[in-house]
């Protein structure tokens, strides 16, 4: 009898031989694709066909139970998130932070200069030289520099102090080339997206850090004050005039463009959502005077949504797995469930659980994919999008980043499992959007909703599952709420953030904020 290939045999105590072979590879879930045969003495004992298969079917409904939202439960979810929405704009210090910006309505469209924009975020660090020309236009030159993971995790000035390298670095290379001007120093907008407490809008006193960031003397400081004192020591020739968020620049970006844009979304890394709010509507400012009338752009920091209480979200075991298992148990616990940092690590525990339980890779070395973290959430992207009969692309992962063999019926198992994952994040991004267009009477006129972020461009049909949703919630009237590809936040919006805010302080406008 031939083995599996690559495959081994394997003695279990009973003194039985285990061995199996592999069958065809184009039968469907849930019919056979493995044979285990128990040979004896040399005898043939038993067969069990299809057993594999069926205990995968099996797991496939406990698992579309497990993950699927039903409308009626995206509607609970809805109301207790604009309850959370409404209590962070309240008082200050809440677990949805809704933190005023300080950036003053919408651009004109007539915003125009050169700016700089050092963009702090997630996997990269990127610095750019934008060009505001009015009119929605804008050019811009840009270099991206990799963060590594020691570096997330040491001394926060030492990571300031990389920006400030890698600005220095970008700006000689600009001067050489005469696009910057030898004395110049430019108005610079920092994006740092990881929530800050802000009382003025270039000040953010970092309240946790997200995504795996860990720099220790960080939190609890002011991360412009820091960056300041960075520009200082190498002495570069940029003054910081703005803090802003990857939401709030996406916001302002996107409206840039298309003046229909109401809410910004990042799907990537993290998850996160900025909108335009009234001064009025914003209790906890009050004793800032501003006109009532003015209106302020909000970054909700929504992946903190249900953290600590856990009352809300419905958390699996995966769930529960990873957020005891991170670096802030308890925190971004919406994040945790969408975000493109977690969702891989969640199909990686339930491969993990079925390996214990002998369903899947029996007598294969699984170390690989025991490492935690080493499942990509873009593997769960490209399984999905993987057009071919055989799932060759769902072959070539398995193979070619953990060493292991699969049958057609458990790629297929997988590529279900990764859509049941997928499809529940965008099902939740889908509530946590209808919580902030239900709160803000958004409905009836409908909003365009500018997103961004490497969950929203490159997973296949996220938009469609968010829109999917949005229907749901609210039903035919969902329609009227549009997600579309913003616009570079980090860049043009932070650079058009220092520009807005320029121009209202030149106008003496909320000088002190
Ligand atoms: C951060 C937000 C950010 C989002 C998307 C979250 O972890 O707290 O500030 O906007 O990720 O990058």
């Amino acid at each position: 009898m031939a083995d599996r290939p690559g495959g081994t045999s394997v003695t279990p105590p009973t003194g039985h031989t285990l061995a199996f072979t592999r069958s065809s590879d184009q039968d469907d879930l849930p019919h056979a694709t493995k044979r285990y045969q128990y040979i004896h003495q040399g005898a043939l004992i038993a067969t069990y066909a299809d057993s594999a298969n069926r205990k995968m079917a099996d797991h496939l409904r406990k698992f579309e139970t497990m993950f699927t939202l039903t409308p009626q439960r995206m509607r609970m979810i809805v109301e207790a998130f604009k309850d959370a929405l409404e209590t962070g704009l309240a008082k200050r210090d809440q677990v949805v932070p809704m933190i005023p910006t300080y950036v003053f309505g919408w651009p004109t469209g007539k915003e125009t200069g050169n700016y700089l924009a050092v963009d702090l975020g997630g996997t990269n660090l990127r610095v750019c030289l934008v060009t505001l020309q009015g009119d929605g236009k804008f050019e811009i030159t840009q270099s991206k520099y990799r963060l590594s993971e020691e570096q997330k995790q040491d001394d926060g000035q030492l990571l300031f102090d990389f920006c400030a390298e890698c600005l220095k670095a970008f700006i000689d290379l600009n001067i050489e080339s005469g696009v910057i001007e030898n004395d110049a120093v430019l108005p610079l907008g920092f994006t740092f997206s990881y929530p800050c407490s802000q009382d003025r809008i270039d000040h953010g006193e970092l309240i946790r850090w997200t995504k795996g960031f860990g720099a220790p003397n960080t939190e609890g400081h002011d991360v412009v004050a820091m960056f300041r004192k960075s520009l200082e020591k190498l002495s570069v020739p940029a003054e910081v005039v703005a803090l802003t968020c990857d939401t709030t620049g996406t916001l302002i970006a996107s409206h840039y463009v298309n003046p229909k844009t109401k809410i910004a979304c990042i799907f990537g890394t993290g998850c996160n959502a900025a909108y335009m709010e009234y001064v009025r509507d914003i209790p906890k400012l009050t004793a800032l005077n501003i006109d009532p009338n003015a209106e302020i752009a909000i970054n909700c920091e929504w992946g903190a949504f249900d953290s600590f209480e856990h009352e809300h979200l419905p958390r699996t075991k995966y769930d529960l797995v990873i957020d005891e298992t991170s670096n802030k148990p308890g925190e971004q616990a919406f994040e945790k469930l969408i975000s493109g940092r977690y969702l891989g690590e969640i199909l990686r525990l339930i491969i993990c659980e079925l390996i214990d339980e002998g369903v899947i890779f029996l007598g294969q070395n699984t170390y690989k994919v025991e490492i935690p973290y080493s499942f990509d959430t873009a593997f769960l992207s490209l399984m999905e999008s993987d057009p071919t009969d055989e799932l060759l692309m769902i072959i070539g992962i398995f193979t070619h980043f953990f060493a292991l063999e699969t049958t057609l019926a458990e790629r297929q198992f997988f590529r279900a499992l990764a859509k049941l994952v997928g499809r529940r994040a965008a099902r939740l991004s889908a509530c946590g959007i209808a919580a902030i267009v239900s709160k803000m009477g958004y409905l009836e006129e409908g909003c365009a909703v500018g997103a961004d972020g490497s969950l929203y461009n490159k997973y296949p049909g996220f938009a469609d599952r968010v829109h999917e949703g949005l229907q749901d919630i609210f039903g035919e009237k969902g329609r009227n709420i549009v997600t579309y590809h913003a616009e570079d936040g980090s860049g043009i919006g932070s650079a058009i953030v220092a520009a807005m805010t320029k121009i209202r302080k030149e106008a003496n406008l909320y000088n002190d904020l």
